[in-house]
């Protein structure tokens, strides 16, 4: 089968991979009809996440039909069109029995890389490098899913293709930070970044109840979109200070819950920018972690800040004096999706959610390189590319 790549820093192509097949009797096989672009995969081509090889199959955001499972799948049969969590939980296990899908025991087979690393292992990520268990990722054909009955999920009818993708990965990551930030009606919330994240972290807060919500970006037409689909507010960072504004807005307090939506190749300005991109550069620090320290400076006393970019290690210049003094509240994860995508799915078939216009660009797997540039530099406003391998 087809499949796209990463061959190296910045270098990505499509070859031929041999067809999955089942390896477990809790595996399905899915042909895949839709993956997308996320932000997590910027993180690979930039040489940030450990434990790639050459070869290896990116895409972690899908949705396809199933078209084989192994004995002990009960839940799903052929031709089920299916959108499947981008984390992989086994079902079973201590944290995945505490909704804590993301940090599942059972489901990456390389534990060893992330506990020397973090302290405890993770779960198995689609396409996202050998510490997160080396699991073939979704630009491809077909893909096998592990434990299908956990991390496949049937697509309502009445839901299009375009809007259930997004289950799979930004509408339920964007939904926790929300929850697990503590939204609560009448707050004030603040997102920094309007990619397909910070957009979905935006509107599940305004779902939650939330009084005013203010999204943070500098690309104008990111933001043109977050005011027009998502239906917040939006501050330009680039000319705005950022920190003066929040507190404008919220009576001089500070947004309750600030969700941090940018991850470790975060963008700043002035100094900041200079002192980051050298230091992680030399290695001297993994991430540059500008919007978590921002969220930090202009949370309320007493507030929240969730983390939902992705970070891989060490960070440098961490205001943990405002963190203790301000009494915040800083909690962080990749996402527990399984909790969510049924009644996500069940939003979005009402009409309440509705993420199908982060598909800026629709193509077929074989310019899986043009949709990444074009992704990455956020060239022609593309916000997501979706391959559609089959058409
Ligand atoms: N926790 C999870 O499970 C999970 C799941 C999906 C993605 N992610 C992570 O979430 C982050 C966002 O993903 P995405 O797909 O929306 O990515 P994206 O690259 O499309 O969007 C990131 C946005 O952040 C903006 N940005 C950069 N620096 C900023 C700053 N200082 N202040 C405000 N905005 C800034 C960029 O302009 C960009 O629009 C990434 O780090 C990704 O890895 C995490
Ligand atoms: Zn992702
Ligand atoms: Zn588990």
């Amino acid at each position: 089968m087809k499949a796209v790549c990463w061959q190296g820093v910045n270098e990505l192509s499509v070859e031929r991979v041999p067809d999955p097949a089942i390896l477990n009797a809790q595996d399905a096989i899915v042909k895949v009809t839709a993956s997308t672009t996320c932000g997590s995969d910027l993180h690979l081509l930039g040489g940030h996440i450990p434990a790639m090889r050459a070869g290896d199959v990116i895409g972690h955001e899908f949705l396809g039909e199933i078209v084989e499972t192994g004995p002990e799948v009960t839940r799903h049969r052929p031709g089920d069109r299916v959108v499947v969590c981008s984390i992989i939980g086994c079902g079973r296990c201590w944290s995945c029995r505490h909704g804590d899908w993301s940090l599942c025991e059972n489901s990456n087979p390389n534990p060893g890389i992330t506990d020397l690393m973090w302290g405890g292992s993770t779960a198995g990520i689609f396409g996202y490098s050998h510490a997160m268990g080396g699991f073939r990722g979704s630009h491809a054909e077909y893909v096998r899913v592990p434990f299908a009955d956990h991390n496949a999920f049937t697509v309502p009818e009445g839901v299009s293709d375009m809007d259930a993708v997004f289950a799979s990965d930004a509408v339920p990551t964007g939904w926790m930070g929300a929850d697990l930030g503590g939204v609560r009606p009448g707050d004030v919330v603040a997102v920094w970044g309007c990619g397909g994240v910070g957009q979905m972290a935006a509107r599940a807060a305004m779902l939650l109840g939330a009084e005013r919500v203010v999204a943070i970006d500098r690309y104008p037409e990111r933001l043109a979109m977050t005011t027009r689909h998502v239906g917040c507010e939006v501050v330009d960072y680039t000319t705005t200070d950022v920190v003066s504004e929040l507190r404008e807005r919220t009576g001089g307090r500070g947004p309750d819950v600030c969700i941090e939506a940018v991850g470790m190749e975060a963008d700043s300005t002035g100094l900041q920018r200079v002192y980051d991109g050298v230091k992680q550069r030399l290695r001297l620090e993994q991430d540059r972690p500008a919007a978590v320290r921002e969220a930090i400076h202009a949370c309320r006393k007493g507030g929240s800040v969730f983390v939902l970019g992705v970070f891989a290690g060490f960070v440098d210049k961490f205001p943990l004096g405002a963190l203790m003094n301000k009494g915040l509240t800083l909690r962080g994860a990749q996402q527990h999706g399984q909790r969510y995508i049924p009644k996500l799915l069940e939003l979005i078939g009402r009409g309440d959610l509705k993420p199908s216009h982060l598909a800026t660009h629709t193509m077929t797997l074989d310019e899986g390189p043009r949709g990444y540039d074009l992704f990455r530099n956020k060239k022609d406003g593309c916000v997501r590319a979706v391959f559609r391998p089959w058409i």
